[in-house]
């Protein structure tokens, strides 16, 4: 009983991001409870690896090179899912950029990269879904993947990315609210500091602070980062029929930095 709640059969999620990362993490979790799954990404090498992890779960992966920056290739994305698999419950909004400057000093141009490959892609995206999920009649899933940033200030440079989350969590709640009468729940999910490819490289980059770790662990209370295997859960949960009356919710799966006051302290 408890397994079917979380099983994902008989259905199609879409994936943005997936050649790598959380989006790569979700894309073969949501396969290994029973989900086919259509991944984008703009890195063709990685794609083809997540859709050959998705096949070791006797599931059906197709990759299709997409940049979602790009309307027309979101256009064309969903063409494809019509023409491959003909039918969509899950969507996963997992593409995000940040572009690190000082506040006075960021450009109209980064800012608008940053919220066209997020939050707008996101709507984008959903709108495709969406509209294919109301003619269906079945329902469906939307999870976008967001962050801590969405929530709290960051400060040091990120302002871009903490606007681009806030952002995609009013997209969250106004789109959880129109659609419910359609049984179609929108959520996302807010992840502390994640190790994951694009992570690693910012901290292997000359701009990296090697002191910032020891910042980012002080605001964790679990006392890791996460890894892209700890979205997998909280996806599958938001994609399954366990999450019923679930829609609108910012699901923090950050070891509890969201729930820690910036003058506390999770050590004595
Ligand atoms: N890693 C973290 O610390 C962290 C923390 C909180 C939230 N997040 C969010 O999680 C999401 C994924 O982050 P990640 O760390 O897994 O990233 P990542 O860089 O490891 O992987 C991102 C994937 O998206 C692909 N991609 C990039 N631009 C694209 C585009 N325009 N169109 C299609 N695909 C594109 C990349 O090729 C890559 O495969 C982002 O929305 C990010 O903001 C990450």
């Amino acid at each position: 009983m408890a397994a079917k709640l979380f099983d994902l059969g008989g259905r199609v999620a879409v994936v943005t991001g997936a050649a790598a990362g959380i989006g790569r993490a979700i894309a073969v979790g949501l396969a290994g409870h029973g989900a086919d799954v259509l991944i984008c990404d703009i890195n063709a090498e990685g794609l083809s690896g997540t859709v050959q992890a998705i096949a070791g779960h006797d599931r059906r992966g197709h990759g299709m090179h997409c940049d979602v920056g790009n309307d027309e290739e979101i256009t064309a994305l969903f063409v494809e899912l019509d023409r491959v698999f003909g039918r969509v419950d899950i969507l996963v909004n997992n593409v995000g950029h940040n572009a690190r400057s000082k506040p006075e000093e960021l450009s109209r141009q980064d800012w608008e990269f940053v919220l066209g490959t997020g939050v707008t892609a996101s709507l984008r995206c959903a709108q495709e879904a969406g509209r294919r999920m109301i003619a269906a009649g079945r329902g469906g899933s939307i999870i976008n993947i967001s962050s801590i940033a969405g929530a709290t200030a960051l400060g040091r440079g990120n302002l871009a990315h903490s606007a681009n989350k806030g952002a995609l969590h009013q997209l969250t709640r106004e789109l959880a609210v129109e659609w419910a009468k359609y049984g179609i729940r929108v959520n996302a999910i807010l992840p502390c500091q994640v190790l994951t490819e694009g992570f690693q490289d910012w901290l292997d980059s000359p701009g990296f602070d090697p002191a910032l770790m020891a910042r980012f662990l002080a605001g964790i209370p679990s006392g890791r980062l996460a890894r892209a295997e700890d979205m997998v859960g909280p996806a599958v949960f938001l994609a399954s029929d366990a999450a019923a009356m679930v829609t609108g919710t910012l699901l923090g799966v950050d070891g509890g930095n969201l729930a820690l006051n910036a003058g506390g302290s999770h050590t004595w």
